[in-house]
């Protein structure tokens, strides 16, 4: 019976786990950022010190547990921003240390990889995954258990800050993905050609400050650029179309790199996951892509798309299954990698 902590980001959540299946996932999201366009990492631990108590508790509540039945505590040791990460690590020790269990860190794009299986019958090994988040991207192949090999990644602004950075442009809230997702629905995703960064021949990393730049000039060059700040605002319309043309190259990429690593490591099981997961477009542009090639595609449910405690706890009840608790030692690092 496990509990699990996540607090890298803005997320405060505490999760149950029994043998691996999820018994309750509570997720608080902050609501504090939305007015910064972006997190602000002083804010996100007051914010998680303050909320982590009653999320836990919630979390006991609707798994009908108290909190001695609990045999093992996870939680988030990286990668994140420190400060947030510290509070649900030491939190998390707290716990384990006052029930005597034993405590587990775990690596949050770890739990992002396993956000399949939570749920549904996630894929067997090996399978490819596409993390794709506001702070990730990066596509990893698992091997086996506790077994990674990141094949690319971003060479600087993830792809969900990409969609959060062009939201604000076009003077929509945040965080932008789910602003971005449907209001491209109503555009035209060949109004504008913008650019498709593919990097050197053969690279499977990513790079989407050009495609965000692009975005920038176009809105720039014709009046449009932050139009809440102007007192202004753009037509639907055309707001709309630079929103399905953006995101129709977002995932152009991304789907091509993916079905590309999946092909040259011989892999036939693919999965996304992280917050862009639950981009409509990336879903169906996959499912197609994937399907044409013969191969399966894996993608979490919603509740397991964005940064939520159950993914921890999974890992968690794997790595105390296999003998791998961590020392109460066990410090944040914020730049932890798989
Ligand atoms: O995994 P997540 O909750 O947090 C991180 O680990 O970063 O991902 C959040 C990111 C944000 O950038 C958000 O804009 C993006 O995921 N996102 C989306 C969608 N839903 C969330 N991006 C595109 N389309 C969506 N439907
Ligand atoms: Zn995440």
């Amino acid at each position: 019976m496990i509990l699990a902590i996540e607090t890298s980001c803005d997320e405060t959540s505490a999760a149950i786990l029994s043998n691996g299946a999820v018994l309750s996932n509570v997720i608080s999201s902050q609501m504090i950022h939305s007015q910064y366009g972006g997190v602000v990492p002083e804010l996100a631990s007051r914010a998680h010190l303050r909320a982590l108590e009653a999320v836990t508790n919630a979390a006991l509540r609707a798994a009908g547990i108290e909190k001695n039945e609990i045999t093992g505590v996870a939680a988030t040791s990286g990668p994140g921003l420190a400060g947030a990460l510290l509070v649900g690590l030491m939190f998390g020790k707290g716990i384990a240390c006052s029930l005597g269990v034993p405590f587990v860190g775990v690596n949050h794009l770890e739990g992002h990889l396993y956000s399949n299986s939570l749920g549904d019958a996630g894929p067997e090994h090996p399978f490819l995954c596409l993390i794709v988040s506001g702070g990730h991207t990066a596509l990893v192949l698992v091997r086996q258990l506790f077994e990674y090999q990141v094949l690319g990644q971003t060479r600087d602004d993830a792809a969900g800050e990409a969609f959060d950075k062009v939201a604000k442009m076009l003077g929509l809230g945040y965080p932008g993905g789910p602003l971005i997702d449907k209001l491209a629905q109503e555009g035209n995703p060949e109004a504008v050609r913008f650019p498709r960064s593919f990097l050197e021949e053969g690279s499977l990393d990513f790079s989407f400050s050009g495609l965000k730049t692009a975005v920038l000039y176009h809105l720039r060059d014709r009046g449009l650029m932050y139009p809440e700040e102007e007192g202004a605002s753009i037509d639907r319309g055309t707001m709309a179309d630079v929103a399905a043309s953006f995101q129709e190259a977002v995932v152009d990429v991304l789907s091509a790199k993916t079905i590309e690593a999946a092909t040259r490591t011989g892999t036939d099981r693919i999965t996304i996951a992280g917050g862009v997961s639950a981009n409509s477009l990336l879903r169906s542009r996959m499912q197609s892509e994937a399907a044409r090639k013969g191969m399966t595609l894996h993608y979490p449910r919603a509740e397991y798309c964005m940064d939520n405690a159950a993914m921890i706890g999974y890992v968690g009840w794997l790595r105390l299954k296999h003998d791998r608790a961590s020392g109460l030692e066990l410090g944040v690092e914020a730049n932890l990698v798989l």
